[in-house]
């Protein structure tokens, strides 16, 4: 805390060496340490400082995924941070419980920077909140899920032939841990599911005496629990999932072959063939009583009538209406204190996802749970049109722009991205 009541956090990206698996002379970059970065945790209400120091040796930036803030404290590419600087964000917390993530946004380097190992989960907190497992690291676990391909002991970020959405691997860490398993000690377990990868997308099961309600998405709470067979979670989407194990049992988190909509050709370049195990369950004989999920979890939302209609279509690995990600552009313009409908068309036969700064969303004709609470991320298989009710609050700043884009990181990284500001 500091004078002003600001709560402060300090986090050093830096480069250093992981055992991931491959030996212990992994060469990564972490934050505070050698892969990944610490779990934030504020709460609604609260003013947050962060004293972002690199020492990369390399300029970068770091981005709040899923946060509603000023555009200057967004981490975008026009915040950079050079190497040997600080760079000191600070905003105060206006937005419901949920699972957010920071990661670096460095236009055209994204993807290479996340995947050394800069990323990790920040989670917001709501006072007077439904009772839900919270303890961290007992009942509340940060389940952060990255693909990765080694080469002679290193990562190796280059893509197969055919990998449009970029590099896939076969190789799962969890929170950075290489063939993880969770022991749990409680009836039921909160897991915040985080697809941290580049380019691959998991359908998350869980095989075993064992069941699983989602309760929230990238933005927070649904309105109400569902009971799920699968959850499925393109790059840089999220979703929490209370799991009960049978006392005494194993149950695995296991990603099965995700519906990616793509025809046979691509689905097999983009990982939609793969089985991939991710993380053990075991429970304990005698299992601490935990809560179920309360009936009721979220307030319905409101976002308002909506005032202007706005059509993005992805027309191809590196471009939104044809045009490709400039720095000096500003795409869209929008009013605050408005609402707005963005159709988004994927009008490629590859997939692609759409993630909005700054905002949660609500996906007019959601395709199931997941997609029936605040989203800033959306799956968006060849040829489908997601309609997102999109609201513009608080903040205002004509200078400077937030992005909306693509969350496969290579696509990204290529100019399948736009910039908007909010007037
Ligand atoms: Cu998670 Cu613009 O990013
Ligand atoms: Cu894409």
């Amino acid at each position: 805390i500091g004078p002003d009541g600001a709560r402060v956090f300090d986090l050093e990206m830096r480069a250093g060496t992981a055992d991931l698996g491959h030996g212990p002379q992994t060469r990564t970059w972490g934050v505070n340490g050698d892969y990944l970065g610490p779990t934030i945790r504020a709460a609604r209400g609260d003013t947050v400082r962060i004293n972002v120091d690199n020492e990369l040796g390399e300029t970068s930036t770091l981005h709040w995924h899923g946060m509603h803030l000023p555009a200057a404290m967004d981490g975008g590419p026009h915040q950079l941070i050079e190497t040997g600087q600080r760079w000191a964000p600070e905003w105060t917390i206006a937005q419901p419980a949920a699972t957010l993530w920071y990661h670096p946004h460095l236009h055209g380097a994204t993807a290479e920077h996340v995947y050394r190992g800069i990323a990790g989960m920040f989670i917001v907190d709501e006072p007077g909140g439904p009772d839900l497992p919270s303890e961290y690291g007992v009942d509340d676990i940060p389940v952060i899920v990255q693909d990765k391909q080694f080469r002679d002991g290193q990562l190796d970020m280059s893509p197969a032939l055919f990998a449009e959405a970029g590099v896939l691997g076969g190789d799962v860490l969890v929170n950075g841990t290489p063939a993880p398993y969770l022991e749990v000690t409680t009836e039921r377990v909160r897991l915040r599911l985080l697809n941290a990868s580049s380019a691959r997308s998991y359908r998350f099961v869980v095989a075993g005496t064992a069941t699983v309600d989602l309760i929230g998405t990238d933005g927070g709470l649904l309105e109400r629990p569902h009971r799920v067979d699968h959850v499925q979670l393109s790059p840089g989407e999220r979703a929490e999932i209370i799991v009960e194990v049978a006392a005494g049992t194993t149950a695995v988190l296991r990603s099965e072959p995700p519906e990616l909509g793509l025809n046979f050709w691509t689905d097999r370049f983009s990982g939609g063939d793969d089985t991939l195990e991710i993380l053990g369950l075991r429970a304990v004989d005698n299992l601490a009583p935990s809560p179920g999920p309360p009936p009721v979890l979220a307030a319905p939302r409101d976002l308002g009538e909506p005032a202007t209609r706005r059509e993005l279509t992805i027309t191809s690995s590196s471009t939104i209406n044809g045009r490709t990600m400039d720095m000096e552009r500003i795409d869209e313009t929008v009013t605050v204190g408005t609402t707005e409908i963005w159709e988004v068309r994927n009008a490629t036969g590859d997939p692609h996802n759409f993630h909005i700064h700054d905002v949660q969303f609500q996906i007019l004709d959601p395709e199931g749970p997941l997609q029936s609470g605040p989203k800033d991320t959306v799956y968006i298989r060849p040829g489908q049109v997601v309609r997102l009710l999109v609201r513009f609050e608080h903040y205002t700043d004509p200078a400077t722009p937030y992005m909306f884009h693509c969350h496969l990181l290579a696509h990204e990284d290529r100019g399948l991205m736009g910039q908007f500001v909010v007037v």
